[in-house]
This record gives C-alpha cells, sequence and structure tokens, in this order.
C-alpha cells in the first residue's frame, strides 16, 4: 500500500493512496487545481484512480472531485444523503459499504456531525493486517467555525446522538490506527485544529480534551466563540453542489 498526503493552500489535506502491486488508487477530498498532482502521481505510481471521494459537500474549498473523476473516468462519489441536493450525477455511498482497491479494503463510515453528509473512511492494508488505519474528516474533538446549511446545533435533538455514535464507531478502532484528518491550523473549517497533519487514536484518546467532556461542556466548547462565516463559503457550496453562481 502506498499513501500520500497533500496539503492544500486552503488548509485542507487532499489523500491519493491504494495498491501499487495491483495498480489501483483512490482520491479523497480533492481541491480544484491540484487535479494534476493526481494525475501525476497516479502515472509514477504506474496505478489507475478507481475512485475520487469527497468526504463531505466541501464549505472551504471549491472541490476538484468531480473534475478529477472525468479526466480519469472515474466514479465521483460522496455520501447517499446527498441524493437530491447535488445537481449532477455521482455515486452515492452507504453506511458500511467496502470499496476494495486492491490489497487496500476502505470500510465507509457515514459519520454526520461536521456537516450532515460527513464520511470517514476506514482504510485497512489488507497485506499487513486485518486492523484499520483511519481517515477521518471528522470535528467532534474541535470548535466548529460554521455550521452548514442543514446541520444541527450540537445539544438540540439528534444533534448530541448524531456525534457521538460515530465518535463511537471511529473510537473503537486499534489504539494504533492512525488519523489523518480533512483540514489543519488555518483551516477555516475549524478553530483550534492543530498543526499536526496525522495523529493516532491512542494519542487522541489520552489527549484530546474534547473526548473527556460531557455533554454540557462539549456543546459549550462546540459552540462558544464561533467565528463569522467565512465570506465566500456560500459561493463554494453552491459550486460544491452543482448550483448556479
Ligand atoms: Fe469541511
Amino acid at each position: 500500500m502506498f499513501f500520500k498526503q497533500l496539503a492544500t493552500k486552503e488548509a485542507s489535506l487532499s489523500y491519493f493512496f491504494g495498491c501499487a502491486g495491483q495498480g489501483k488508487a483512490v482520491a479523497v477530498d480533492v481541491v480544484a487545481g491540484d487535479e494534476d498532482w493526481f494525475i501525476a502521481e497516479a502515472e509514477r505510481a504506474q496505478v489507475r484512480i478507481t475512485h475520487v471521494i469527497d468526504t463531505h459537500v466541501h464549505a472551504d474549498h471549491y472541490s476538484g472531485g468531480p473534475e478529477l473523476a472525468r479526466r480519469v473516468g472515474a466514479p465521483y462519489c460522496l455520501h447517499e444523503s446527498d441524493r437530491g441536493r447535488v445537481q449532477f450525477d455521482f455515486t452515492p455511498l452507504a453506511d458500511d459499504q467496502v470499496i476494495e482497491v486492491g490489497n487496500v479494503q476502505i470500510r465507509v463510515l457515514h459519520t454526520p456531525g461536521h456537516t450532515p453528509d460527513s464520511l470517514c473512511l476506514l482504510v485497512t492494508d489488507l497485506r499487513r493486517e486485518a486492523a484499520p488505519w483511519f481517515r477521518a474528516d471528522r470535528r467532534y474533538p474541535v470548535r466548529q467555525r460554521h455550521r452548514p446549511a442543514g446541520s444541527r446545533r450540537p445539544g438540540t435533538g439528534n444533534g448530541w446522538h448524531a456525534l457521538r455514535q460515530p465518535a463511537r464507531q471511529i473510537l473503537n478502532c486499534p489504539m494504533r490506527s492512525r488519523s489523518a484528518p480533512g483540514h489543519q491550523a488555518g483551516s477555516v473549517c475549524g478553530a483550534g485544529l492543530s498543526g499536526k497533519p496525522s495523529s493516532t487514536l491512542g494519542f487522541e484518546k489520552r489527549w484530546n480534551p474534547a473526548l473527556a467532556l460531557d455533554k454540557a461542556a462539549f456543546v459549550d466548547a462546540l459552540t462558544r466563540d464561533i467565528p463569522p462565516r467565512p465570506a465566500e463559503m456560500d459561493a463554494m457550496v453552491r459550486a460544491n453542489l452543482g448550483l448556479a453562481a
């Protein structure tokens, strides 16, 4: 298995990984303008891009996912809840769906919280062991700067449970599982994000203060001092949904 992380100009993190032996790879959270990087990396590794996945409809950058998918002839994938919301064809992914990419296995987890359509991808290198690394685009350990339309305020209705249930699925992974987040410090998608672009589940369980909070403290931490929405956010969301400017 190979695994590459690309830090983007918006402080989001993109991923390119796959099975070199069987010549297959997946591109995740591609930013518009970075498509050539993925194509060059695929050529260098002599792999075919079989899936292009966005972990949610992004609000902090223009997605390059649909364009890369078109150029390499791969399906562009989003969570199935985006059907009817996204105005162009995409391949819907369901919770617990497994995607085989040669000797790399991806288990899709629907993890609403950051946005209602958020996904985490549990990635396992079957050549090494049956337990996953994981690639998450989760936000529960940090405060959100924006709540995209349709997301709930944590602590209201099912919002709290919507955050906690997916967290439990991830926290049950092995402690050595590696976390590869969707954003790092500097992103408008979160406040208090670390500048270290990866972690392990064991480290986060031991040191992430948000994981030790009870419900009231968690809701307070998540909703206190939310900065204003970024100026370009509405235009980015509209573009990523395929709506007219
Ligand atoms: Fe986001």
